[in-house]
């Protein structure tokens, strides 16, 4: 059996049930969350015959940051509740990978110790209320190393979940949360997440903290063209894992109209949600995708064998995409293109 199969049980053992309840949820009867990775499952490659696969390179880079992987870590919280290092585990992990992480605005490590596992890192942001607030937070995240903002717009409130048992959140102290987030001295409701967020927030993030901004959450071509105009980066195709609105399409159908409508922009596409195989990341970068990002497996891993776990499933994805990529006649990354899906 393969590792990453195995991981959910092997996690389900080492966890409090609230916990595992927690990191495998999606929102509402969870329709988006179990289609995920059918999805990927259902579409089929075209592999070419007779190229030369005598070296096959997995290497890219991502908005110029060079990583030996496109197999990247989606940003999620309470990842000390995996495992007592939490980020900096994870951190570890990837770097060790050749890999690159997003960091939950809500994580629990600081900032200033995740910049220094050798890892590259971007910060993952929700916007609050007090938007003084946030910038202040995002930039000391650029002061330890962050190379980007990625901009999570699919949260104007937390989507509903049904919870079978006990509440995780009984389980969760301050500092696991929120190890970033200094809220002395904050009224009531600065902490609230921003609704009234607009396509023109994406220039302002840019321009007051400084970095290239990442736009998380978009599924639709239209959407994903504002945002290159208002000035985003990148593009990330997520549905939050199925875990905000039920129903909305699967980020394996959405990534070709996003890529489409990107196309002659130069902005990076990546795509989350479901990718638990080399065979769909092959078809992610295929469609068009720069990059992918693995969120729930990561948490298993890092719950299972800390930094190790989280270097071992990227390492383990890494080597199935290079074998798939050895089967497609693929030697390197720019050697796919959207023909080699049917
Ligand atoms: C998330 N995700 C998420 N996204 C984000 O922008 N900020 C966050 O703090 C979190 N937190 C979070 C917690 C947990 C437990 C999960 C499972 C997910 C969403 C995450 O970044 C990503 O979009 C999905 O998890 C990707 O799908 P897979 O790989 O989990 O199928």
């Amino acid at each position: 059996m393969r590792w990453i199969d195995e991981l959910p049980d092997r996690a389900r053992e080492l966890l409090p049930p609230p916990v595992t309840e927690y990191f495998g949820q999606g929102a509402a009867a969870g329709m988006s969350t179990a289609e995920a990775a059918a999805a990927w499952d259902a579409l089929r490659l075209r592999p070419r015959v007779l190229r030369d696969v005598s070296t096959v390179s997995t290497a890219t880079t991502v908005l110029g940051q060079p990583v030996d992987t496109p197999v990247l870590v989606a940003p999620t919280t309470l990842q000390r509740l995996a495992h007592d290092e939490g980020e900096s585990a994870t951190a570890r992990g990837a770097a060790s990978a050749g890999s690159l992480l997003e960091v939950s605005t809500n994580a629990g490590t600081r900032f200033e110790v995740l910049g220094r596992q050798g890892a590259p890192w971007w910060v993952q942001a929700y916007i609050v209320r007090d938007r003084g607030f946030s910038v202040e937070v995002l930039k000391r995240a650029k002061a330890a190393g962050a190379g980007a903002v990625v901009l999570t717009v699919d949260t104007p409130e937390v989507g509903h979940k049904l919870q079978a048992g006990d509440s995780v959140w009984d389980l969760v102290t301050g500092d696991q949360l929120q190890a970033n987030l200094d809220t002395d001295g904050l009224p009531d409701g600065a902490l609230d997440k921003a609704r009234d967020l607009t396509f023109a927030d994406i220039g302002w993030l840019r321009e007051t903290v400084g970095l290239p901004v990442v736009v998380k959450g978009v599924l639709r071509g239209d959407d994903a063209r504002e945002c290159v105009a208002a000035g985003a980066a990148a593009v990330q195709v997520s549905n939050h894992g199925g875990r905000q609105l039920d129903g909305a399409v699967s980020t394996a159908r959405a990534l070709p109209e996003i890529v489409r409508a990107l196309d002659g922009t130069g902005a990076e596409v990546y795509v989350d949600g479901g990718l638990r195989r080399g065979s769909h990341i092959l078809a992610a970068l295929a469609l068009g995708a720069t990059a992918v990002f693995v969120g729930r497996p990561v948490l298993w891993a890092l719950t299972v064998d800390g930094a190790d776990g989280v270097r071992r499933l990227l390492a383990d994805l890494t080597g199935e995409l290079r074998h798939a990529m050895t089967l497609a006649g693929a030697a390197s990354l720019d050697d796919l293109a959207p023909d080699l899906v049917a």
